[in-house]
This record gives structure tokens, C-alpha cells and sequence, in this order.
């Protein structure tokens, strides 16, 4: 099958990736020209673990490029897949316009093209919008007929950072949201080759299973922080509370991680979407309120623990992690930052470390005052007291002695052996 993907970000480039290492024909379209240069030399924009193997071997065999040009690649594909981010407006609902720009250039491209042609969303959207955003974007500009001259699907994604390849190639599911059999057949074709339940559902149905699958999962984790908040209180360690639970069979032992709350560019954006769409039809939806709450204060408990041992004014501290977890150079909600601006405020003097993100982090929140260190061990030399924000493995191996240690992700090393050990939750 011959596929376009607008948008080479996390989740087009694995995409984009992963279908031409199942043998089609792929060309990944973004606006950014450093990305489309990278891709087509071989190198991967994104650190993600295993992409840049794959992404070489495709490019090589001319199964993948890049460009930037949208219409080109839309008159010379079957399928087009668009995977452009759907970020969070100020007032915290889903920002459309990259969706709408990708409809509108894809519907003018269709007006001159002849015959039958898929347009499947990728990117998280709200319910409804695939049918009335792009749908309809496209079939005003283009003059075409929905159904018949051209088709619409959706097809969220579960890619997590870090595993996003191995996610893709060995999904829990697939899930194919179409309203029509002619849409379903091709994604069905598409995924030929990956062995997984696949669930035929219609489009709302499909859009919505993406945003109640991320917000059960968030919810999983502001509710053991919550518990986890009340442990800390009772001196119990949550994590062998968790144990007790998950030999329950009704309940899984998956993201029950207690500490400071879930950051990246899926769980809080989502969930603050939805919110945002059920007020809007006149539902106030107060448990996922809660969840956003919760996981807004939650870094911040790590800085009052803190508060605790040491006060904060002219002292050196230590943030140990800024990527949003480990494994990725992704800081996009970050809860590191929070705890930064946190220290900040108190006149703290911020030294800082990440094996992957520093870079990334250093971009992204120009507005806090940090100073960046090469490894972990000079944080730890330069800093009175340290708090951990993302478990990376190679915190394990340090040794934190003669330090207060806040941790808020349960580094085992550091609770073993820092002079003081605050657990966030436990
Ligand atoms: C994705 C999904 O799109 C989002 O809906 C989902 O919830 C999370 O993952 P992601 O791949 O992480 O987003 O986004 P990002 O890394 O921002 O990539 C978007 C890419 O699209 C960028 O490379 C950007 O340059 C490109 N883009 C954006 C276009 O090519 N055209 C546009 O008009 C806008
Ligand atoms: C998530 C979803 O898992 C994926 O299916 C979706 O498509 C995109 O969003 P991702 O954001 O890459 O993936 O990371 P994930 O591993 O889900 O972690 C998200 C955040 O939650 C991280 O900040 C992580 O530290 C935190 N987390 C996760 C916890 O605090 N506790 C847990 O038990 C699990």
C-alpha cells in the first residue's frame, strides 16, 4: 500500500516507520525542513530506542522519505494518514488548527486528483471531529464525495515513548474506527501483518476509546497518589500497598506507580480536552477534575517535604531527571518543571542533570533559572539536597551519602542510602 503521513513527529515518524517495515510504501510529510533533511540522511530526529535502526534500513531500501511537500505525496498515495499534534489551548481544550491546516491541504489536493482516496486520523482528536472537522473540510474544498470519492477513518494510537516501536509491532490492539466497509477493508489490509485483536468500531466510538483508555490511566495514577498521599501520613510505604492490592485479579498491577504525577504529551493534554468538551455539552466530569488537581500538586509536595530538612533560600539543590520519565528526551509536561519554578521561587539555587533531556529542557523552559550539569555525580557534588524527578537506571547506581534525598519516583539506591530519605508517597 502506497501511505503518506502528515505530520513526522513521536507518532507519525514510528508510524510512518513501522508501516514501511511492513512492507509499504511510505513518504512522511512535515513542514519542518531540518526534520525532512534528517529523515531522508538517515538520522532520527527523535530519540526513540530502536527507531534509527529501522528508519535506516527502510530508507536504504527506498521503502521511506520525507518532504515537504503535501501535495505530491497525496496525488501519488492510496492512503493518507495525518499525525500533526493536537496541542492544548490556554483555556485547556483541544487545539484544532494543525488538523484543520491538514484537512484543508489534503481537500485541495483531492480536488484535482482522480479517484478513491483514504484520509485516516492518527493524531488524538475529540470525538466528533475526524467526521466534523475533516470529513467535512475536506469535502467542501474538494467537491468530493465522502463515501464513494473519497473515505474517512480513525485510528488512534498507544504508543508509549520508549516502547513506541515494540508498542507498534506488538499492540494490545488495534483499533480501526470507520463508518463505512470500503474504509475498514484498507486499514484492514494495512495491518495484514501484525498479529493482535483488532476492534471495527465506528469513528466517535474509536476517537472516544483513546481518550477513556489515557484517562483511565491517569486516573490509575492520581488515585495511588492520592492513597499514596495519606501512607506517607500513616509512615506506610505505598508501593507494598500496591503489592496487596494487585494479587487481586480485578485489579492490575499496571500504572499504580505512586510519586510526582504523569507528565508527557498525552495524559494531561488529553484529559484536560475532555474535560474541556464534556463542560462544553454541559457535564462537569468532577472525577477527571480531580485527577488534574491532583497531579498538579503533587511535584509540589516533593518541594515541601523538602522544606522539611532544609530551608531553601541561596541553598544548592539538586534536580536529578527532566525528561517526563526515563527512556525518552521528551520534557513536554514535565514535572520536573514545576518543581524547578518551585525552588526557584524560594531562592534556591537550581543545579540540574538528565542523561537524554537537557537539551530538550533548556528549549522548552527558558524561564526558569537552572544550571546544567554534565553527569549526576556533579549535581550530587554541588548540591546540599536533591530531589529526584525521573527514575532513570543510571540513579541506581549512584551513591547519595551525606545527602537529603527526596524522591519522587522511588530510586531503591537513594532510599538505601542518603542521610536523610523523604519518599514523596511512601
Ligand atoms: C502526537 C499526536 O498528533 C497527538 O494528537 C497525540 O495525542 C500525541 O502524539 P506528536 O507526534 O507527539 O503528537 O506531535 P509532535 O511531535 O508535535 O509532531 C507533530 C509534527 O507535525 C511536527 O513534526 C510538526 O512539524 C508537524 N506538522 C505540524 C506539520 O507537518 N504540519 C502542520 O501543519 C503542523
Ligand atoms: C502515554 C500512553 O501510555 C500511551 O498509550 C499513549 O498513546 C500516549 O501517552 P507516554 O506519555 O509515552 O504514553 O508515557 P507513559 O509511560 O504512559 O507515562 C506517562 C506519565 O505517567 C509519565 O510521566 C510517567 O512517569 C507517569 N507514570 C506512569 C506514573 O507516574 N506512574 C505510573 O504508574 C505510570
Amino acid at each position: 500500500m502506497k501511505i503518506s503521513i502528515i505530520g513526522a513527529g513521536y507518532v507519525g515518524l514510528v508510524t510512518g516507520t513501522c508501516f514501511s517495515e511492513l512492507g509499504h510504501e511510505v513518504v512522511v510529510v512535515d513542514i519542518n525542513e531540518e526534520k525532512v533533511k534528517a529523515i531522508n540522511s538517515k538520522k532520527c530526529p527523535i530519540y526513540e530506542p530502536g527507531l534509527e535502526e529501522m528508519l535506516v534500513r527502510n530508507v536504504d531500501s527506498k521503502r521511506l522519505r520525507a518532504t515537504t511537500d503535501i501535495k505530491d505525496v497525496v496525488m501519488n498515495t492510496d492512503v493518507t494518514y495525518i499525525a500533526v499534534g493536537t496541542p492544548m489551548k490556554e483555556d485547556r481544550s483541544i487545539d484544532l488548527r494543525y488538523i484543520e491546516k491538514a484537512s484543508e491541504d489534503i481537500g485541495n489536493v483531492l480536488k484535482e486528483k482522480a479517484g478513491y482516496h483514504l484520509v485516516v486520523v492518527k493524531s488524538t482528536v475529540v470525538p466528533g471531529t475526524t467526521e466534523n472537522i475533516v470529513g467535512a473540510t475536506i469535502s467542501k474544498i474538494s467537491g468530493k464525495k465522502l463515501g464513494t470519492e473519497f473515505g474517512i477513518a480513525m485510528n488512534p494510537e498507544f504508543l508509549r515513548e520508549g516502547s513506541a516501536v515494540e508498542d507498534f509491532m506488538k499492540p494490545d490492539r488495534i483499533v480501526i474506527g470507520a463508518n463505512d466497509e470500503k474504509a475498514r477493508s484498507i486499514l484492514e489490509e494495512i495491518y495484514k501483518k501484525i498479529d493482535a485483536p483488532k476492534l471495527y468500531v465506528n469513528i466517535k466510538t474509536a476517537e472516544m476509546i483513546k481518550y477513556a483508555s489515557n484517562t483511565f490511566l491517569a486516573t490509575k495514577i492520581s488515585f495511588i497518589n492520592e492513597i499514596g498521599n495519606i501512607c506517607k501520613l500513616l509512615g506506610i510505604n505505598v508501593f507494598d500497598v500496591v503489592k496487596g492490592m494487585t494479587l487481586d485479579h480485578r485489579i492490575s498491577p499496571y500504572f499504580l506507580r505512586a510519586g510526582i504525577g504523569f507528565g508527557g504529551s498525552c495524559f494531561p493534554k488529553d484529559t484536560n480536552a475532555i474535560i474541556a468538551l464534556a463542560k462544553k455539552l454541559g457535564y462537569v466530569p468532577r472525577l477527571l477534575d480531580a485527577v488534574v488537581e491532583i497531579n498538579e500538586t503533587q511535584p509540589l509536595r516533593a518541594v515541601e517535604l523538602l522544606k522539611k530538612h532544609i530551608s531553601l533560600k541561596g541553598k544548592n539543590i539538586g534536580v536529578l531527571g527532566l525528561a517526563f520519565k526515563p527512556n525518552t528526551d521528551d520534557v513536554r509536561e514535565t514535572r520536573a518543571y514545576p518543581i524547578i519554578r518551585a525552588l526557584n521561587e524560594e531562592g534556591a539555587v537550581v543545579y540540574a542533570y538528565d542523561p537524554k533531556a537537557m537539551d530538550a529542557f533548556k528549549k522548552a523552559y527558558p524561564d526558569v533559572k537552572v544550571i546544567f550539569c554534565k553527569s549526576a555525580e556533579e549535581v550530587l557534588k554541588n548540591a546540599e539536597a536533591i530531589i529526584i524527578a525521573t527514575e532513570w537506571d543510571e540513579f541506581e547506581k549512584l551513591s547519595y551519602r551525606n545527602k537529603i534525598v527526596v524522591d519522587g519516583r522511588y530510586v531503591k539506591a537513594a532510599k538505601e542510602t542518603a542521610k536523610i530519605y523523604e519518599g514523596v508517597c511512601w
